[in-house]
């Protein structure tokens, strides 16, 4: 998400009259697009701004930035600007006002109270890659999942407009792009114009010019056995499912508001794995979730190991202020999710070479 919206952000720079350079230090002004998912995140941006040298006008922008507001300064007073995910299409005028004023390295703006993003910033033409386009189908989230930031720093999940979606996909592919990856926090319960997830897969996979297309990412809660026949039938579209699992505790998937269990998550992979033959199937987990004790890690590396993901990203909880998990105590020591990170990360590499062998 965050590598589309930097495309977003270029195409309507490149739009205003700015150049994009290889290099920062050949910039006068560097933006940095900040991710706030984890701890780890955070830390690399703070560090991060302070190394651009002075006489540069220095932008954070994205989840961080929604969720410092202008308190950002205070940790970057070398910041000139903050904007958040739903007021990027600002940018351009925020730097063409500061341009204007002389004493730049002292004025300050913050945009974070943006709703909606305008629907043309979504069709300045600018993709990164020339074969292959991402392209966003909804914003935000409303799932609340305790551990989760993004409901807060990306608003509530807003579908685009069917049509809207089509059309840039269309300019895409006049533009020679071949391949394209939908993109939502939870693509499953999209809907718009009286269609649904499954006909945009169906309008999709009638594009003439589209080679492959796949989606990213997908609620367990709302992924079904319909999905998995349109992904049998439609000859485009790649056999490839991201079902984050989180944990396969009950209690823990419980608290952490997931609201699925162990046993649906497992019967809809076996469903997966009959249907869409031959299929890839990744997956993300959390280890050291407030409460998770040993034997709901031992159920989350058993069920690991009796699905075989193709792959699976595997984190270590990091609290986020403001969600509910917050208001719980991190009592899970570090050195301990560090054993159950390593654990898992073992089990899946020697899990992985058997996968490659058949
Ligand atoms: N701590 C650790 N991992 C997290 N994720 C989301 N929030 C947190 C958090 N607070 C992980 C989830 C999600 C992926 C994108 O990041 O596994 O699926
Ligand atoms: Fe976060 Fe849950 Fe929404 Fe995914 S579905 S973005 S984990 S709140």
């Amino acid at each position: 998400m965050n590598v589309r919206d930097t495309e977003v952000i270029s195409g309507l720079l490149l739009k205003a009259g700015f150049k994009l350079v290889e290099k920062p230090d050949n910039a006068d002004i560097v933006i940095l697009n900040t991710c706030s998912v984890r701890q780890h995140a955070e830390d690399v941006v703070w560090s991060e701004i302070g190394v651009h040298k002075n006489g540069k006008i220095i932008g954070l922008v994205g989840c961080m930035a929604q969720n410092y507001k202008e308190q950002a300064f205070q940790r970057a007073p070398n910041g000139n600007f903050v904007v958040g995910p739903s007021d990027i299409a600002k940018i351009p005028h925020i730097l063409k006002d500061l341009l204007k004023d002389k004493g730049i390295l002292e004025r300050k703006i913050w945009e974070t109270d943006g709703l909606n993003r305008p629907e043309e910033i979504y069709h300045t033409g600018y993709y990164n890659d020339k074969n292959h386009a991402h392209l966003v189908i909804s914003e935000g989230c409303s799932n609340f999942c305790a551990y989760c930031v993004v409901p807060y720093v990306r608003g509530p999940e807003r579908h685009r407009r069917f049509t809207d979606i089509i059309k840039e996909a269309e300019q895409a592919l006049d533009k020679g792009i071949n391949k394209i990856t939908l993109l939502g926090q939870n693509v499953n319960s999209y809907k718009s114009e009286n269609a649904d997830f499954k006909e945009l897969l169906k309008r999709m996979n009638a594009m003439k010019d589209l080679k492959e297309f796949s989606f990213l990412t997908s609620h367990p809660k709302d992924t079904d056995v319909k999905l998995f026949d349109a992904m049998a039938s439609l000859d485009k579209l790649s056999k490839w499912l991201h079902l984050p699992l989180q944990s396969a505790s009950d209690r823990i998937l419980k608290s952490m508001k997931r609201n699925y269990t162990k046993d649906y998550f497992l019967d809809l992979t076996k469903e997966y794995r009959k249907i869409v033959k031959g299929g890839t199937l990744t997956t993300d987990v959390i280890v050291g979730f407030p409460g998770e004790a040993e034997k709901d890690f031992q159920e989350t590396f058993d069920l690991l190991k009796k699905i075989r993901f193709d792959a699976a990203y595997i984190f270590k909880y990091s609290p986020r202020p403001g969600t509910e998990a917050d208001r719980t105590p991190d009592d899970v020591p570090q050195k301990e999710k560090e054993r159950r990170h390593r654990l898992i990360l073992d089990q899946q590499r020697s899990l992985a070479k058997k996968n490659a062998k058949s």
